[in-house]
């Protein structure tokens, strides 16, 4: 009897370690909940540097980077012309999911509603799904609150006047028609089309489900050379609709492929995939993924071009990985079996070297990230830290972490 009592004992002390197990890391396995205390407090030291002396934020004022020769935020104000003030309100967002700290909730509804007026105006580009999905899309995951989804319908009506059915994609840059001559169309474009998959549900809206999907097939058939790299750029006659060239804006050469295009083509087609359940998409976003993978340097991360001829001596890109490491985390969960493993694995290993001395600021600097590279034709945001690049680690990080527990990677 005693023999009995000491063998249920054991099997029922194994059965609770392995439960233990499988939400703990073992030894030597990337931490992902350490990695969020990590960005936790490096977003309390931003906020603190961010109130003046009097202990005031100024809601209006979005961080956006910090250069490698500098440790504190340079921020800017929200504006239409500003694409990148929707990360630090989502980066906010996902801190509050994470810790489930009031404090920070309240600073997340105030950052994000300073951006409220891009609601109500013509659109001026196609970054207003990051501008606004990101911010609000975050805010109404996770309170489900009338004021959040109004906006978002709202914004997501904008987007769709860039549409032009010609062409069959969203006029990415109105004001850069004349310069390239034509209807332009950029890869990052891929990212604005979940805000309209998602008003499409919401708001009981089927255009601009259609807008989305046409501007996805167009890309897919249009902005990808045969061995699924991509040009940065397609220009469409604006009268005819005809595809005139894939061309660069922020890469290294109209024929190069641009490390942060590929990251949005491998989201994009996720989302594609996700929000239509086409297969097309999940064939082809493997193969995108695939050609981001293949000659990646040995910690997982990217020269911010793959064709730069300075490599190995050319600059990173840290955001292109975390931007691919969140997608891929989503995209194993589509693809079950070794291909699925084979992506999770690749998306934690862009991770733990993210997550490394090597790209975490650390003390450094109160940004999550270091080494990436924003506009380097245009000498801007070379190696720095850039607030996207943290918002989509911080996302990938939320995503292994739900994964790691066996919930739904989106929850
Ligand atoms: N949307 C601009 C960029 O990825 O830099």
């Amino acid at each position: 009897m005693t023999v009995y009592i000491m063998k249920r004992f054991v099997l029922w002390a194994s059965v609770g370690l392995s439960l233990l197990a499988a939400c703990a890391p073992s030894k030597g396995e990337f931490d992902a909940e350490n990695a969020l205390k990590y960005c936790d407090r490096q977003v309390h030291r931003t906020l603190s540097e961010l109130r003046t002396a009097e202990g005031v934020l100024d809601y209006t004022l979005m961080p956006r980077n910090i250069m490698d020769s500098l440790n504190v935020w340079h921020c800017r104000k929200v504006d239409k012309t500003e694409w990148c003030s929707g990360f630090w309100p989502g980066i906010l967002w996902y801190d509050y999911e994470f810790m489930g700290d009031a404090k920070l909730k309240e600073e997340a509804a105030k950052y994000t509603e300073s951006l409220e007026f891009l609601s109500h105006m013509p659109a001026y580009d196609h970054d207003l799904g990051f501008l606004v999905f990101c911010s609000y899309g975050n805010a109404y995951r996770l309170t489900h609150e009338e004021k959040y989804k109004q906006v978002i319908l709202d914004t997501a009506d904008s987007l769709a006047t860039l549409f032009n059915p010609r062409v069959g994609t969203i006029l990415s840059w109105p004001r850069e028609v004349p310069t390239f001559g034509g209807h332009n169309t950029i890869m990052d474009n891929l990212i604005n089309l979940e805000m309209l998959f998602w008003a499409a549900k919401n708001g009981n809206k089927p255009y601009l489900k259609e807008i989305a999907v046409s501007h996805a097939d167009k890309t897919m058939a249009n902005q990808f050379r045969p061995d699924y790299t991509s040009y940065h750029v397609a220009v469409y006659d604006t009268l005819t609709g005809d595809f005139v060239r894939g061309c660069t804006h922020q890469g290294y050469a109209d024929e190069s492929m641009w490390a942060r295009g590929q990251a949005w083509g491998v989201y994009g087609y996720t989302v594609a995939y996700r929000e239509t359940g086409d297969h097309r998409y999940l064939d082809f976003v493997q193969q995108v993924a695939d050609a981001f993978l293949k000659d990646l340097p040995e910690d997982g991360v990217p020269y911010w071009d793959y064709n730069d001829p300075r490599i190995p001596n050319a600059p990173r890109d840290a955001s292109a990985a975390a931007v691919v490491a969140s997608a891929l985390l989503e995209l194993s969960t589509y693809l079950p079996g070794e291909k699925g493993e084979g992506y999770r694995k690749e998306a934690v290993r862009m991770l733990a070297s993210l997550s490394s001395d090597a790209y975490a600021c650390g003390n450094r600097k109160p940004a999550f990230l270091m080494h990436s590279t924003g506009h380097h034709p245009a000498g801007s945001e070379i190696d720095a830290s850039i607030i996207y690049a943290d918002y989509y680690y911080i996302e990938a990080l939320l995503r292994l972490k739900r994964l790691n527990e066996g919930r739904n990677v989106l929850e």
